[in-house]
C-alpha cells in the first residue's frame, strides 16, 4: 500500500492472475462487515427523506463529472431524466468497462460490491426511476457472479426491514469494445446489434425501450455513497477518482487518488522510471511526452490536450518503439469498430495500413500527410467516441513524437523493435 495525496492501493496480485469465480466469491466484503463501516446507513437515510432533491446541489457541490470518462456533470444528466415526465423511467449502470488497460470498475466490484449496490440505490431513489438495470460485460464472470451474491444479501436486508426501494437486477452484456458506448448498450439491452444510436436524443431524453434513462458509470455510481455519506456526518463531500495503471511500472494497480493529484505523483507511486510517453485514458484520451506532469482531473487533462478519459495510465519506457506502439492501437481500433459509420470503419482500416508501411519502412512523407488527414477526418466526423478517440491518440502521437515517425522513414527504429 503506497499513500499519496490521498488514499493509495495497489491491485491485489499481479494483472496475469484475474481472480476466478469461486475466489471472488470467497473475497468480496459481505453485507454485514460493510454495514459495520456505516455501510447502506446513507441509502437508508435517504429512504426516509420526502424529498430528495437536496441530493442534486450536493452533486454540484462535490462537482461530481461522470467517471466513465466523458466528466459530463451528472447533477445536469439527472435533471434532464428528472424534467422528462414520460414513464418509466430507467437507470442502466454502465459496467461494460473496455477501455485498455482500465480496471477500476472491476476491482471495485470485485472488491466491494455493496458500494455499487447502495450507489445504485440513491441514484434510484434520487431519480425516482422504475427499474435499475447493471450492464456487466459478459466476459466479467467474476465481477457478475459477486454482484449477484451480493444482490441477494441487498434483498434479504432491505425485506428485514421492510423498506421499499426500486428494483435492481444485473444483466449480462456480450459484444465487443463499443458496446460500452452507452446508446450501443442501451441497443443490447433491448436485443439488438450493439451499435451507437445518433444523438441527441440523449438518453435521458429517449434511452431503453425509447423511454427516459439515465446511464452512468460504475465508479460514478458508487462515488454517491461518499457524497452522501459525507453530507450526513457533516463533512464536506468531494470525489476521490480511480485510476488504473499500467505498462512499464514496477506496481501494476488501481490507485484511488483527489481529483488534481500529478500525474508525476502517481508515476512515481506505480514505480515508473525512464518514461517516454504514458496514454492517458486508457488510450482513448491521447498520448503525452514522459515529462507532462499534467493534474488528474478534467480540466487539467483538458488544458494538457488530451482527455482524461477513464483515468487509466499506460506507461511507455525509453526501450519502446512509439511506432510499434501505435500499430498496435490503430489494429485494436479498426478490430473493434462496429462499421455503422463510414469514418470509423475506413479510417481505422487505413490507419493499420499505413501503419503498417512504417513500420515495415516502405512509407513516405506522402503517407503520413494522408494519415493525419484520415485521422482528423475520423476525429470531427465519427458516429460515436471510438472513430474519435482512433482519430485523436494518432494526432498527438503523430504530433508529439513526429521525430520517431520520420526515422521510420529513413529505415531507422531506435528502439530497435521494428525491421526485423
Ligand atoms: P459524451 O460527452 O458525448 O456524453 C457524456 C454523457 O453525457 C452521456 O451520458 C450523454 O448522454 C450525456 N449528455 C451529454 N449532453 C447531454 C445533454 N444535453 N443532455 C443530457 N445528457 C447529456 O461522451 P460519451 O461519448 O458518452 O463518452 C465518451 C467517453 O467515454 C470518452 O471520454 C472515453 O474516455 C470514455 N470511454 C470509456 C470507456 C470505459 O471502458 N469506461 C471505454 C471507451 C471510452
Amino acid at each position: 500500500v503506497v499513500k499519496i495525496g490521498g488514499r493509495l492501493y495497489t491491485y491485489r496480485g499481479s494483472l496475469q492472475e484475474i481472480p476466478g469465480k469461486e475466489e471472488a466469491l470467497r473475497a468480496y466484503k459481505r453485507l454485514d462487515a460493510y454495514v459495520k463501516e456505516g455501510g447502506y446507513s446513507a441509502a437508508l437515510r435517504l429512504l426516509e427523506e420526502r424529498d430528495r432533491s437536496f441530493v442534486l446541489s450536493l452533486l454540484d457541490r462535490a462537482n461530481l463529472r461522470g467517471l466513465g470518462g466523458a466528466g459530463f456533470p451528472t447533477a445536469a444528466k439527472w435533471r434532464s431524466l428528472l424534467s422528462n415526465p414520460d414513464r418509466p423511467k430507467y437507470l442502466v449502470v454502465n459496467f461494460h468497462e473496455g477501455e485498455p488497460g482500465t480496471f477500476k470498475d472491476r476491482e471495485l466490484v470485485e472488491s466491494n460490491p455493496h458500494k455499487l449496490l447502495e450507489g445504485t440505490l440513491i441514484a434510484s431513489l434520487v431519480l425516482d426511476v422504475d427499474e435499475a438495470i447493471i450492464a456487466v460485460r459478459e466476459d466479467y464472470e467474476a465481477a457478475r457472479a459477486v454482484l449477484e451474491a451480493a444482490l441477494e444479501e441487498l434483498r434479504a436486508f432491505l425485506a428485514s426491514r421492510g423498506a421499499a426501494a426500486p428494483p435492481i437486477s444485473v444483466v449480462s452484456v456480450g459484444g465487443s469494445y463499443v458496446v460500452g458506448e452507452e446508446t450501443a448498450l442501451l441497443e443490447a439491452l433491448e436485443g439488438r446489434r450493439g451499435e451507437p444510436r445518433v444523438r441527441p436524443p440523449y438518453p435521458t431524453e429517449r434511452g431503453l425501450y425509447g423511454k427516459p434513462t439515465v446511464v452512468n458509470n460504475v465508479e460514478t455510481i458508487a462515488v454517491l455513497v461518499d457524497i452522501l455519506r459525507a453530507y450526513y456526518e457533516g463533512r464536506e463531500p468531494a470525489v476521490e477518482k480511480r485510476y488504473s495503471v499500467t505498462g512499464d511500472v514496477e506496481r501494476p494497480g488501481v490507485y484511488v487518488l483527489k481529483m488534481g493529484t500529478r500525474l508525476g505523483e502517481l508515476l512515481k507511486a506505480s514505480g515508473a522510471s525512464d518514461v517516454k510517453a504514458v496514454f492517458i485514458g486508457g488510450v482513448s484520451g491521447g498520448l503525452l511526452p514522459g515529462d507532462a506532469d499534467i493534474a488528474l482531473d478534467f480540466d487539467g487533462a483538458r488544458k494538457a490536450g488530451v482527455g482524461l478519459g477513464t483515468g487509466s495510465v499506460i506507461v511507455l519506457s525509453n526501450g519502446r518503439c512509439i511506432v510499434d506502439a501505435m500499430y498496435e492501437v490503430a489494429q485494436f481500433f479498426a478490430a473493434e469498430s462496429c462499421g455503422k459509420c463510414e469514418p470509423c470503419r475506413l479510417g481505422t482500416r487505413e490507419l493499420v495500413e499505413i501503419m503498417r508501411r512504417i513500420k515495415a519502412g516502405r512509407a513516405t512523407e506522402e503517407d503520413l500527410k494522408w494519415a493525419e488527414s484520415v485521422a482528423k477526418t475520423m476525429m470531427e466526423t465519427s458516429l460515436c467516441g471510438l472513430g474519435q478517440a482512433a482519430g485523436k491518440v494518432f494526432l498527438d502521437a503523430l504530433g508529439r513524437f513526429r521525430e520517431e515517425f520520420e526515422e521510420h522513414l529513413r529505415g531507422v527504429c531506435r528502439a530497435g523493435v521494428c525491421f526485423r
